[in-house]
């Protein structure tokens, strides 16, 4: 019989023979086995150290290993790790308060859950049950997420293949085509319209405020909800702390994820006060949401993100990346400390490449597009550092092509 029993000290090839051999096998992951992290920077098994711009899938904006979120998360772990929703608990309260406080005004109904496309799923759900209909208008390019509502309302084909009707129906509109949006929505008169206001995976695809505000108009005339999935968005990433606030246009409920915990699991739904007043007791409901542990490590993350001024902080990130795509006539698009940079070929040798030189990016839907998540705390020397060893990569493709 194999031994389940993994040795202390293993090469990084080994490591990884290590974890496909017990994994489900539907990641295709970097090769490079993390054991820790703190700020910027990211250390595997054997002592390399990588810059990462991809920041953690998105989620660590705070950084690494932020000293305010291991420190809460220490400190509850010493007093009480989990309790349910069965329970009062003065930390929940801390963060709930300081999220409601942070959200768009009327937003003062909080809802925790464990992940994104949970988030998205219990929006949808509170809309189908508020309006008495079923069907939903989702935006072409998006992504929500693998759970049923949330896969059935993401728009790669690739994602959806195979579990298709499992939720719906749902009518994709166009993204930035705001006239055929709202006629969409004006004919279908769906329970909810649900869009990623940037499209992240779509390679950091934005549209202007005209097109949500228009998402909206048509929201308000069908008496449909509008949810903006701000997984990625959310937390101050773009200027402000929602997307939302940054475009001044708000929905009736927003999802946030990613980095909402510093890198603890956590997501949370906020809710407008009249949809929030059609959520009955006991009709939604989960164990682990709004769990102890998480619950610090909103409290403190958000503390962070307010004390630290860190929507700021990515306004400024975003100036200096773009300053070094236009200094090498790269076309660009996102927001803050999200941005989607254009190459006009596949991205993929260029992210090897730049891996090889100890810095993570991530590609996206778009082959040409490869897609950079820092963290608030990024320094313009790291992004010097990124913009050398691309020119070198490019460099070396180009001769390689030659
Ligand atoms: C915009 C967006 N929504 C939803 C999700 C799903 O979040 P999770 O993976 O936490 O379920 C993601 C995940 O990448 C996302 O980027």
């Amino acid at each position: 019989m194999a031994s389940h029993t993994a040795p202390d000290s293993l090469t990084a090839a080994e490591w990884m023979a290590l974890e496909d051999e017990t994994q489900l096998a539907t990641y295709n992951k970097w090769p490079i086995p993390l054991v820790r992290a703190a700020g910027t920077m990211v250390e595997d098994v054997e002592g390399n150290t990588y810059l990462d711009l991809y920041g953690g899938h998105c989620v660590a904006f705070l950084g690494h290993n932020h000293p305010a979120v291991v420190a809460a998360i220490k400190e509850q772990a010493d007093e009480l790790l989990f309790y349910s929703n069965a329970v009062y608990a003065p930390v929940r309260a801390r963060a709930s308060r300081r999220l409601a406080r942070l959200a768009p005004e009327s937003m003062n109904n909080v809802f925790f859950i464990n992940s994104g496309a949970e988030a998205n799923e219990v929006a949808l759900k509170i809309a189908r049950k508020a309006t008495g209909r079923s069907n939903v208008v989702a935006v072409e390019g998006d992504f929500h997420g693998r759970t049923m509502g949330s896969l059935s309302t993401t728009w790669a084909h690739k994602y959806r293949e195979g579990y298709e009707g499992a939720f719906g129906p749902v009518t994709f509109a166009p993204f930035q085509d705001a006239e055929k949006a709202a006629s969409i929505i004006r004919a279908e008169r769906p329970a909810a319209v649900i869009v990623e206001p940037i499209q992240s995976m779509g390679g950091m695809r934005t549209a202007p405020p005209a097109y949500f505000e228009a998402l909206k108009a048509a929201c308000l005339e069908t008496e449909a909800m509008l949810i903006f999935d701000e997984v990625q968005t959310g937390v101050g990433r773009t200027g402000k702390f929602t997307y939302a606030q940054t475009i001044g246009v708000i929905p009736h409920m927003i999802t946030m994820a990613k980095s909402l915990g510093g890198g603890v699991p956590v997501a949370a739904l906020l809710i407008d006060d009249e949809v929030a007043a059609t959520v009955g007791y006991g009709e939604q409901g989960t164990t682990f949401g709004g769990g102890m542990l998480a619950m610090a490590a909103v409290d403190a993350t958000l503390r962070v993100v307010e004390e630290e001024n860190l929507s700021e902080r990515a306004l400024g990130i975003w100036d200096a990346l773009v300053e070094g795509c236009e200094a090498r006539d790269l076309c660009y698009q996102g927001a803050g400390c999200l941005m989607g940079i254009h190459f006009g070929r596949p991205v993929a040798p260029i992210i090897a490449g730049l891996r090889d030189r100890k810095i993570l990016t991530g590609g996206s839907a778009d082959p040409q597009i490869m897609r950079l998540m820092p963290p608030a705390y990024v320094t313009q020397g790291e992004l010097d550092r990124f913009f050398e060893a691309l020119d070198e990569v490019l460099d070396e493709l180009k001769e390689t092509q030659a």
